[in-house]
């Protein structure tokens, strides 16, 4: 990337708690310049995700951001919401605008590849949901592929699941998508349960955000509050905070330790489809098609986390 030149990119989540927190972050960095947004079906159904994110938008300011509603099911299987985590709306917790900019007319497909097609640069997708758009887009549009400069992943894990033992939640809900992705040759980086569930944020780090006493660091403290009730229940002691890692890493990459590895999904399985299978092995001829992120600074992402929640100081909603 050209240093003093934005990141242009493309949102593309089911948002979630989660997803919602990646998205404050992406708006507020200076690096990122978000050209769409698209919904997909994941924690909740299309129908709330889609009314989440824009509901998002509105609140981050997001106007001129096209938003697109996405694939409603995986591409074979059966769509998995997770109401336990993020409620029966998907994003319970504090009250949040109304959307304040129409639907866009064109499908997420139709908006990413219409992205990428006028783009000058290549476009980074950002996706914290299943891959099913993404997957849907290389379909569709395989000679756009040139375009895009990596695809920004949150999903898999290398040593367990969280769904099940073996797969994580949003490869688990759509296998297929996942492999055509990682077999597609565009440049992937990975963010698994491996880093994810160690960017743990304790009730006292988002305290700190809360004290910011800004309306968007307001609604980021109280998304927390809902989501760790689900989270605390299973043991965990801090938020496990999965999607905001797939922003952090491409704005603060010094943070976190990556490599290279190749990655394989698996789609059968009685008790491992859609785990994701890392080779890296010396003796592999295995070329590597992703940037596995596997650990991170907790200290560093909760204070970049915090830094990027101020910068809504004296914000109207
Ligand atoms: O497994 C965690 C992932 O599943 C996150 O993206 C969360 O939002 C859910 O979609
Ligand atoms: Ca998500």
């Amino acid at each position: 990337m050209n240093n003093n030149k934005k990141r242009p990119v493309i949102l593309d989540g089911d948002p979630g708690h989660d997803d919602a927190i990646a998205w404050v972050l992406a708006a507020a960095s200076d690096e990122l310049d978000i050209k769409a947004m698209v919904s997909v079906a994941g924690n909740q159904t299309i129908e709330k995700t889609t009314y989440n994110g824009r509901r998002i938008a509105a609140l981050l300011h997001l106007k001129d951001v096209p938003f697109a509603m996405g694939r409603e099911k995986p591409l074979l299987g059966n769509l998995e919401v997770a109401a336990n985590f993020h409620g029966v709306s998907g994003l319970d917790g504090p009250a949040l605008p109304e959307p304040d900019h129409p639907l866009s007319e064109l499908s997420s497909v139709e908006l990413m590849a219409k992205v990428l097609r006028e783009s000058e640069e290549k476009v980074t997708i950002i996706s914290t949901g299943t891959q099913t758009n993404v997957a849907a887009l290389l379909l569709a549009y395989p000679e756009l592929k040139d375009k895009i400069e990596l695809i920004s992943i949150m999903g898999g894990g290398l040593r367990n699941g969280n769904w099940t033992c073996g797969a994580e939640f949003n490869i688990l809900n759509d296998p297929e998508a996942a492999w055509i992705e990682f077999n597609s040759g565009v440049p992937l980086q990975m963010c698994g349960l491996d880093v994810t569930e160690r960017a743990l944020v304790y009730p006292s780090d988002w305290e700190r955000i809360r004290e910011l006493n800004n309306p968007v660091a307001k609604v980021v403290a109280e998304w927390f509050d809902f989501f760790f009730i689900h989270v605390s229940s299973l043991g965990w002691k801090g938020a496990t905070l999965h999607d905001p890692c797939a922003v952090m890493s491409l704005i603060h990459p010094e943070i976190f330790t990556i490599k290279d590895a190749y990655v394989q999904i698996e789609t059968q399985g009685q008790y491992c489809r859609g785990a994701t299978v890392a080779d890296f092995r010396e003796i592999s001829d295995a070329k590597p098609n992703c940037r596995v992120v596997l650990d991170l600074d907790r200290e560093k992402f909760v204070d970049y986390l915090v830094e990027a929640c101020a910068k809504y100081e004296g914000w109207v909603i």
